[in-house]
């Protein structure tokens, strides 16, 4: 997608050195457009780890590259191992890290470990372009819901939650991808953007990235869902994952399942979009099974954003000596879920849905 006119990826390998990966450090979005330069292991494992790249499929894409930075510090399979153990345990809840680990080991272990530095930038870098080739087909798919919620002389309205974006994937978004694609269409479309607390990532990123993009758009405290919705003001609804077990249920941030609720009380449709990468086909009952992210109380107890000197500052919002707690994500139980929107195409959110699509995971 294009910033200010350059077309940019989330992540991508420098093209002067041919091997440290470049990173927007997300913690500093609206305010600053700043890139990072990772050269190590430890650099990756902590840009994760703090947010500096954030989205499930991107913190996959990020993981496989500090992979290659791992290996061309040591790339014996010993550490090859611990190095990618270390990386799996930055971030528990999105699935596609596990997945993109997962992926870059079965094609290193069976690699001599003087060829592996070479291979596994290459298996990165086939990560990374099928992700954003996955998203660009959920936006073709997404593409008719939006057009169908379309009436004369009334523009189509869809609310998001988080940042499921470009900035969250490779290249495109999930949940932002059909809607791209709808305002490339040319079709009269409106966002609500919930702002997601406790981190912000709908105010700070969705915003931005929609209006960098030129789409029309409205951030909302997140309660405001509800009401919008019984006013008729909500067409459909469509957010990303984190992951998504084999039945259909939905890990996403925190604050989703209650959007869900909202819109199955109020009849709107109420869709997600996925790369396959973000399935576990391992787990069946998302509430019992999805370990949750459970993040600094700080996030909750205090808040970043700019100052009218334009200077960034941190401060605490909440009663001195309340504590607070974080669970960053909630799982939206299948029966809330009108449908799925994958790069092969929508299915029910079911294992008999999923697996119209995906056959060969019978
Ligand atoms: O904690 P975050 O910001 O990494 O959480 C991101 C989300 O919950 C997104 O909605 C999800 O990863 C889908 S990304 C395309």
């Amino acid at each position: 997608m294009k910033v200010d006119g350059i077309a940019y990826r989330s992540v991508w390998v420098n093209p002067d050195d041919g091997w440290s990966v470049h990173i927007f450090d997300q913690t500093k979005l609206p305010w600053t457009l700043d890139i990072l330069r990772l050269t190590t292991r430890d650099e990756g494992a902590h840009a994760i780890k703090s947010m500096q790249t954030r989205g499930a499929p991107l913190i996959g894409a990020v993981a496989a590259y500090a992979l290659c930075l791992a290996l061309r510090a040591d790339a014996s399979s010993e550490a090859m191992e611990r190095d990618a153990a270390l990386l799996n345990a930055t971030r528990p809840t999105a699935v596609n890290l596990r997945w993109a680990l997962d992926r870059m080991l079965t094609r290193l272990r069976n690699t001599a470990p003087e060829q592996r530095v070479a291979v596994a930038y290459a298996e990165a870098a086939l990560i990374a372009d099928e992700d954003a080739a996955q998203n660009e087909a959920i936006g073709r798919h997404g593409l008719p819901l939006i057009e169908a919620a379309v009436k004369p002389g009334r523009r189509v309205n869809v609310l998001t939650h988080c940042n499921a974006g470009w900035l969250a994937t490779v290249d495109w978004g999930t949940a932002l991808a059909p809607i791209y694609a709808a305002a490339n269409a040319g079709v009269d479309l409106h966002v609500w953007v919930d702002e997601t607390r406790p981190r912000n990532q709908g105010a700070a990123l969705t915003a931005w990235e929609l209006g960098k993009h030129g789409v029309s758009h409205t951030v909302v405290a997140d309660n405001a869902g509800g009401h919008l919705m019984q006013h008729g003001d909500v067409d459909l609804v469509i957010v990303g994952t984190d992951r998504v077990t084999r039945t259909g249920d939905v890990a996403n941030k925190i604050g989703t399942y209650l959007k869900a609720l909202a819109a199955k009380d109020n009849g709107v449709p109420f869709w997600v979009a996925l790369p396959s990468t973000t399935i576990d086909w391992n787990v069946v009952d998302g509430v019992a099974e999805i370990p949750i992210e459970e993040r600094s109380p700080a996030e909750v107890t205090d808040m970043t954003g700019q100052l009218a000197d334009g200077s960034i500052a941190t401060m605490r919002i909440v009663s001195a000596g309340s504590p607070a707690a974080n669970p960053a994500f909630d799982v939206t139980p299948a029966r809330l879920v009108t449908g799925l929107i994958t790069e092969r195409g929508r299915c029910d959110a079911s294992a008999a849905g999923l697996l119209g699509l995906f056959p060969e995971r019978a």
